[in-house]
């Protein structure tokens, strides 16, 4: 039988078009000048184009930037999450404006005692958007303070200073401290009458406070006494140190809310586990069988008060009783019941080895930990 020879792929003959054999697809008369111009016109488009997809898709592989936006932006938050979740961004926000209205402030403030105020008053009345600026920078620190506050206020009614979210509200504690200082050294710098007794005020008022009050205060006045060189320190602290530890901390607090995720509000009902017993067989302080080990202990933590150590009531004081709801029970009883305990004959101590063994502190209740 003959095979079929294999068949050569015809050209594409659509650009050659001419059939003159020469291949090079333009016509005989060759494309006109305004065909070659727009030619070039749509490969520089298109090159430009590629190019900056290119910049753009080299500088994303190195610093992962659609990471950070999608960990950001798009990531999932919890049922229920509300306005009130805004607060927080709302603080970012308006620090990022003081920053800005502030950088404009220092082109115009001169931080020296003679000179301050006059800057400060030319900047109000000559310079141009001077009074506005200043206006927003003023209003803006304000406008802080108080969302700090509600913000706070919402992670703690929300419980979100709970596990695992301690350090983050510990930062927030810091946060809110420097935000604080930042109100106090910028009152000073218009060096008017009113910020510079209301400053001395302050300033007596740290001193007075504990061990480290009278130390800090010598600071913060640069000296015994209230100064030109307090002005200078109290601009450099609100220029440079706090809002560099603020936008710190704030990255800190950030890095920590992108991975740990945000609370969900109290009233959302959180997802019961998979396989978890349903909560009403779970009075507090009764551990369950499959919670009594081999040797009796409880071993999952349930328990962790130390009133239970070994399968046993150790301060001779029982958690309460799902039957009747008496506090009274010793445990003891019920965990003899159970056939894996090996402690004692009956499989419970009896009330004094109990209560001799026992780490657990004598008022203790039998309450199981939370
Ligand atoms: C400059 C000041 C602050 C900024 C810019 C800031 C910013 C933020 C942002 C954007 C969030 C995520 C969204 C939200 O829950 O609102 C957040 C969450 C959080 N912040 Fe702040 N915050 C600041 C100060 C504070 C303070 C003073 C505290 C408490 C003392 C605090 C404690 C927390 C906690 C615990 C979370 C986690 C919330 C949750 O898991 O639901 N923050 N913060």
């Amino acid at each position: 039988m003959k095979l079929p020879l294999p068949t050569r792929k015809s050209k594409d003959t659509s650009s050659a078009g001419n059939g003159n054999g020469n291949g090079n697809g333009a016509t005989p008369e060759g494309p006109t000048k305004a065909e070659r111009r727009e030619a070039v016109k749509t490969a520089t488009i298109h090159h430009a184009a590629e190019g900056g997809a290119t910049a753009a898709g080299w500088v994303d592989q190195r610093v992962n930037g659609t990471g950070i936006y999608t960990a950001l932006l798009t990531r999932k938050v919890p049922k229920g999450t509300n306005w009130f979740y805004t607060l927080g961004s709302a603080t970012m926000f308006i620090f990022a404006m003081q920053a800005i209205t502030g950088v404009f402030l220092s082109m115009y403030y001169t931080p020296s005692a003679t000179q301050a105020y006059a800057s400060i008053t030319h900047l109000t009345n000559d310079v141009f958007m001077g009074e506005f600026v200043r206006g927003m920078h003023k209003w803006g620190a304000s406008l802080m303070i108080i969302l700090i506050f509600l913000h706070m206020a919402r992670t703690f009614f929300f419980g979100a200073y709970k596990y695992p979210r301690e350090l983050n509200w510990v930062i927030g504690v810091v946060l809110i401290v420097l935000t604080m200082v930042m109100g106090l050294t910028g009152y000073l710098l218009p060096f008017d009458q009113r910020s510079f007794w209301a400053t001395i005020v302050a300033n007596n008022i740290t001193a007075s406070g504990p061990v480290v009050g009278p130390y800090l205060a010598d600071f913060l006045r640069a000296g015994p006494d209230f100064s030109a060189t307090t002005l200078s320190r109290f601009y450099a602290l609100h220029m440079l140190l706090v809002p560099g530890l603020i936008g710190a901390l704030i990255g800190a607090h950030l890095f920590l809310v992108v991975k740990l995720g945000t609370t969900a509000p109290p009233w959302v009902k959180a997802a019961r586990p998979k396989g978890a017993r349903p909560t009403e067989f779970v009075p507090a302080g009764v551990p369950a069988p499959e919670e009594l080990a081999a040797n009796g202990a409880i071993t999952n933590g349930a328990v962790t008060n130390g009133a239970v150590t070994n399968g046993a009531v150790t301060n001779g004081v029982a958690p309460a009783d799902p039957a009747d709801g008496s506090a009274d029970e010793p445990v003891a009883e019920a965990a003899a019941e159970e056939p894996a305990i090996e402690s004692g004959e009956s499989g419970a101590p009896s009330d004094q080895e109990a209560a001799g063994d026992s780490p657990a502190p004598s008022d203790s209740d039998g309450e199981v930990n939370a």
